[in-house]
């Protein structure tokens, strides 16, 4: 812990551990807030609640492996009783941009198989309209340069392929991410919907209708915003 937002984060994740009850099933979200939420849910687990939860990464579910949090998966579970993730963005109707940690298609499927969403963060997470930060769109590698050409000739963005260390990124699901910046999201569900319908196109980071309540805190004054 360094920055006051990283206090900050860890002061909404762990209050998030308040949404969690004895034999629920939860999604495990992904990125350094949902850190902090699994390590005071680890606590919670060796005092002897019961719990089982579903990762939306690779990262999660080892850091679930190393705190001892029971892990359940789809097979055994179609829905989910709640789940508490991350966003990068989130805005006054609590449409979300994620992806920054490139995990955007397993934490939305697990999202959307949950009853109940929990969005925890910092303060500047909260944005009158989603943009600023460029746009995660996943898509397959196979013809990549095709799929992004679409991108910038039919919605006006520059999509930039991700790369780690030099190397390309790879998502969970073997499949790249392309960053596109569109400065201003006037209409996510539209843009979501727009880059959806492009073939090569896996998933985007546009999140709307999911989130039911987003835990934002401040100088670590923590606030729930229900929808
Ligand atoms: C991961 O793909 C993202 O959607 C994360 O939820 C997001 O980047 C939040 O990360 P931090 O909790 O590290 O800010």
């Amino acid at each position: 812990l360094t920055t006051q937002s990283d206090y900050d984060k860890k002061a909404a994740a762990e209050k998030s551990v308040d949404f969690i009850k004895n034999g629920m099933t939860i999604g495990l979200g992904s990125g350094s807030t949902v850190y902090w939420m699994m390590k005071k849910l680890s606590q919670k687990v060796e005092q002897g609640l019961q719990i089982k939860g579903i990762p939306s990464s690779k990262r999660t579910e080892n850091w679930a492996k190393e705190l001892q949090i029971p892990l359940t998966d789809f097979h055994e579970n179609l829905t989910l009783d709640l789940a508490i993730d991350g966003a990068d963005e989130i805005d006054p109707d609590f449409n979300l941009l994620k992806g920054g940690g490139g995990s955007l298609v397993r934490e939305k499927i697990v999202n959307n198989a949950s009853k109940e969403v929990v969005i925890i963060g910092d303060k500047p997470k909260l944005v009158s309209q989603l943009g600023k930060i460029p746009l995660p769109v996943e898509i397959v590698p196979f013809g990549w340069e095709v799929t992004a050409n679409h991108i910038l000739s039919q919605l006006d963005c520059k999509p930039v392929l991700r790369r780690k260390d030099g190397d390309i990124f790879i998502s969970d699901n073997g499949n790249y991410i392309v960053d596109c910046s569109f400065e201003h999201i006037p209409n996510p569900k539209a843009l979501h919907d727009q880059l959806k319908s492009l073939v090569g196109v896996v998933e985007t980071g546009l999140y709307v209708n999911l989130a039911d309540t987003v835990v934002i805190s401040e100088k670590e004054h923590v606030n729930v915003l229900v929808a």
